[in-house]
């Protein structure tokens, strides 16, 4: 099993980011999960959402050792959709009979693929993936962005393609183990 799965979240399925992470998981053969095609609800104290599809998506996801999350820029942040999701994953944290599976996202490598209009992604928004993953003790592997002023022109970027995409490819995982003290 291919050992890399995208996570996307854009208010289109078919507009620039879902363009770019389709030419991305198309070279690494990888699957593409559709947050907006998913039932998950904004982060609850109670968890009375807990049954949403929160819980099947972070077994999809923990399946797999790099975690490449693709969201547009929408005012210096994340999509919505992927906030939603990276909100619900304080489920993982909180609820215990889930912080087993919170656990297993440590020594994971997470990158990011991104679009805007702007030369450089936000330090804003790459940041909040950065510190999100150093919170989760997931390793960050990197990111690529594009500038679709004009939409997203794949020609642009077939050589950063391929960089990113060598870069995930020959990523050593390093799995957590478990130290037992003598
Ligand atoms: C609600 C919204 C907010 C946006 N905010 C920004 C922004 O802060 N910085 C930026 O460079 N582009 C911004 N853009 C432009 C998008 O990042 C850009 O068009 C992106 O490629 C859209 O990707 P999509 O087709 O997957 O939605 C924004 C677009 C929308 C719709």
């Amino acid at each position: 099993m291919n050992d890399t799965i995208a996570i996307f979240a854009s208010a289109r399925r078919n507009g620039n980011t879902g363009k770019f992470i389709d030419r991305i998981s198309e070279i690494l053969e990888i699957d593409v999960i559709d947050l907006a095609d998913k039932n998950i609800s904004p982060f609850d104290y109670e968890h009375k959402n807990i049954d949403d599809d929160v819980i099947p998506i972070m077994d999809q996801i923990l399946d797999h050792e790099k975690l490449i999350f693709a969201s547009p820029v929408y005012w210096y942040a994340m999509s919505a959709q992927m906030k939603i999701f990276v909100d619900r994953i304080s489920d993982f944290l909180a609820v215990d009979e889930l912080k087993d599976k919170g656990r297993k996202l440590r020594g994971k490598i997470g990158y990011v693929v991104c679009t805007s209009i702007c030369q450089e992604a936000d330090d804003s928004f790459v940041n909040s993936f950065k510190d999100t993953f150093e919170y989760l003790d997931i390793k960050y592997g990197g990111h690529i962005h594009a500038n679709c002023k004009d939409g997203y022109v794949e020609s642009q970027y077939t050589d950063d393609v391929t960089d990113f995409v060598n870069s995930v490819r020959n990523a050593e995982f390093c799995p957590r183990i478990k130290m037992r003290s003598t």
